[in-house]
């Protein structure tokens, strides 16, 4: 838990500057007429947010139908989001935008590259085509494994353009990763590209594909884009290259007319056991969801330069690189590289050349920034910024100053938005021209959306108590279901509470009604605002087979707020030290990516358990924070593990 103390203490108060405000679309009187309509009535606020942020074939004939724990949004209304993201801006009183920039890409070589509304619909419309070439119906889902390149959102549309669900791995995943990814979801096609560039160094993608498509007897077609021009080896009877199949496409393809309820996409995020969880998102309620909160809380106006700097293989980079923002008919820049390559300054250098007006990133990123020091933001013009954002994990004060002052220039409004790859969209949020700003918190529901703070049993938690966060009332962008398993659906985030949704998060309100995220509740660890399960990294580490047992927990780390610590007990015979803790780092790295791999390894001969098996993973989590386990440590079996644990050497 970040420290509750100090967060209870911040009483900084920022109010929306007058001229924001006044240009903003949602000013004061609008979020006040909103929040009367979305408290009274969420049903009512979200049809609006629908007729007037997206363009519907057919309407719906029933707004929502909630069968706990289903719901259904828009039902029977027929819409389709590359339509949304592109055709209605090539038409009508919008058809000026045909020579907007949609996607501003720069590759981490400094190479560039602007796709227009008007080129963008084509690439995509060629690229649909492509797909059905390759036998891909609608519902037939595809995989996408890439860097971040134009072609990565060009396939995304494509997808939606014909209704094939698509299945973004994150490129940072192993083969292993991306080989139960793919054939969890079925899918009939992945598309990928021979590397990308990080750090100054072109990487391989492709074989990483060819060996976890050794074990998808699902695939039938693989397609290559050329990002870096590396020999890559490919295999005639199933690979294709992006380019020789895009040079023969056809630029004409309707868009498909699709259900409210079609599936969108597949997203896979960490849980507390077993493999990940395949997150569902359909069509137009996930729409309705990040258009409307894309242009509310960025306040998205045609001149904007957005940028988002998630990755799109994760749920902001979907919902807030992609969907949401090229559906407001906005610029979204999109960026290939690290923040540290060639220089410590290169987002600011970004942000300089291209004059980006909203910028929206990770408090890890800002941690790191900070720590990077002062004099590369203050090397570069920065005053084209007019609205700041972060998400991911909780931001401490400290850095929300930081980002306050050095690079919003006390200018800039931060939008602290809560969220989760299941909600779809931000769901609490500041709206800037309305919302007054308390460094640490994400402050109210957005309008139409319904949470508060429960206690175990379901009680409301009076102010400032804490609790768990919950959501009351089904939203549009919701979750449908796990993909292929509706049973650990119910499970996960509708049995704690009878049909009130339960996020995972530990959550207080302050006494104005401000919400205050504390961070996860269950064994899921927030590492650089990702969330990774410590189940999953267990397994990871005892599959090697110099290892007997494992428990892994998460401690407070300043620059990725949580730091994964294993415990690991070696198998008999086999020597503890930094020789197996590099095997182990190797094993996880394999088996899950990178992202997980343990900060801290330490060995020990036991782990502390209770008389039935179960380890205690609250004395791990002390000790791996350097405090003394001091909890009630009654029903500990061996006491002696605990001393020999806090003498266990770091590897
Ligand atoms: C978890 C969701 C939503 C995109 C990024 C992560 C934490 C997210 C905040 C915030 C405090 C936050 C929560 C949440 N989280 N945003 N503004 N303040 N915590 O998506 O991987 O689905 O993780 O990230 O713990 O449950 P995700």
């Amino acid at each position: 838990m970040p420290d509750i103390e100090s967060l209870l203490k911040e009483k900084r108060l920022f109010k929306p500057a007058r001229e924001f405000t006044r240009a903003a679309h949602w000013n004061k009187k609008t979020v006040a007429e909103y929040r009367k309509l979305g408290q009274k009535n969420p049903t009512r606020f979200w049809e609006k947010m629908a007729r007037e942020h997206v363009s519907w074939f057919a309407p719906w004939k029933k707004t929502l139908q909630w069968k706990p724990p289903f719901a259904k949004w828009f039902v029977g209304g027929k819409l389709n989001v590359s339509y949304n993201c592109l055709d209605r801006h090539l038409e009508g009183e919008n058809a000026w935008r045909r020579n907007k920039a949609a996607i501003i890409w720069e590759g981490e070589p400094g190479d560039s590259r602007t796709l227009t509304y008007g080129e963008l619909h084509r690439e995509v419309c060629k690229f649909a085509n492509v797909l059905k070439g390759l036998g891909v119906k609608k519902g037939d889902r595809v995989c996408l494994y890439m860097p971040m390149v134009p072609e990565l959102a060009i396939a995304m549309l494509a997808c939606t353009r014909i209704g094939a669900p698509h299945s973004i791995v994150f490129g940072g995943f192993s083969a292993e990763a991306l080989r139960d990814r793919i054939n969890d979801a079925d899918a009939k096609v992945v598309i990928t590209a021979d590397g990308g560039y990080r750090r100054g160094q072109p990487f391989a993608l492709k074989p990483a594909v060819d060996e976890a498509c050794k074990g998808t007897p699902c695939v039938e077609h693989m397609v290559v884009v050329q990002r870096t021009g590396q020999d890559t080896a490919m295999d005639a009877s199933r690979d294709h290259w992006w380019h020789d199949l895009m040079s023969e496409a056809s630029a004409d393809c309707k868009p498909a007319r699709l259900d409210a309820e079609h599936p969108l996409f597949i997203l896979y995020t960490s849980g507390t056991t077993g493999k990940p969880k395949g997150i569902l998102h359909t069509t137009g309620g996930y729409l309705t969801h990040v258009t409307a909160t894309a242009k509310a809380i960025f306040d998205l106006k045609d001149s904007d330069t957005y940028w988002c700097t998630a990755d799109i293989g994760w749920i902001t980079g979907h919902s807030y690189v992609v969907y949401g923002i090229l559906a407001n008919g906005a610029t979204s820049f999109m960026y290939e590289g690290v923040p540290t390559h060639p220089g410590p300054d290169r987002f600011w250098d970004i942000i300089e050349r291209w004059k980006i007006s909203i910028f929206y990133t990770a408090p890890t990123a800002i941690r790191t920034f900070i720590r990077l020091g002062d004099e590369h933001p203050k090397k570069h013009d920065l005053s084209s910024l007019r609205l700041l954002g972060t998400v991911g994990e909780p931001i401490n004060p400290e850095a929300w100053i930081w980002y306050h002052n050095v690079i919003g220039g006390k200018k800039c409004p931060i939008v602290d938005t809560w969220w989760q790859t299941e909600t779809g969209g931000i769901m609490i949020t500041p709206l800037p021209g309305a919302v007054d700003t308390t460094p640490g918190s994400a402050t109210l529901a957005f309008p139409g959306v319904q949470a508060e703070i429960l206690s175990e049993e379901g009680d409301v938690v009076a102010p400032p108590n804490g609790g768990f966060l919950a959501v009351t009332h089904p939203w549009p962008g919701m979750l449908r279901g796990i993909w292929g398993d509706p049973a650990r659906f119910k499970e996960v985030y509708w049995s704690k509470w009878k049909n009130l949704y339960f996020p995972g998060d530990g959550a207080h309100k302050d006494k104005g009604g401000y919400f205050w995220i504390m961070g996860r509740v269950d064994d899921v660890m927030n590492i650089s605002g990702h969330r990774i399960g410590t189940m999953e990294v267990e397994s990871a580490i005892v599959s090697h087979p110099d290892v007997a047992e494992s428990a892994v927990v998460g401690r407070p780390d300043e620059l990725t707020g949580t730091a994964i610590v294993a415990f690991v007990t070696p198998r008999g015979g086999v020597d503890a030290g930094s020789q197996l803790a590099e095997k182990v780092r190797k094993q996880v790295t394999k088996e899950i990516g990178a992202i997980a791999k343990p900060k801290d390894i330490r060995f020990t001969n036991a782990l502390p358990k209770t008389r039935s098996g179960k380890i205690m993973r609250r004395l791990l989590r002390d000790i791996a924070a350097g405090k003394e386990a001091a909890g009630d440590t009654s029903t500990l079996e061996d006491f002696s593990v605990l001393a020999s644990l806090r003498e266990a050497d770091e590897n």
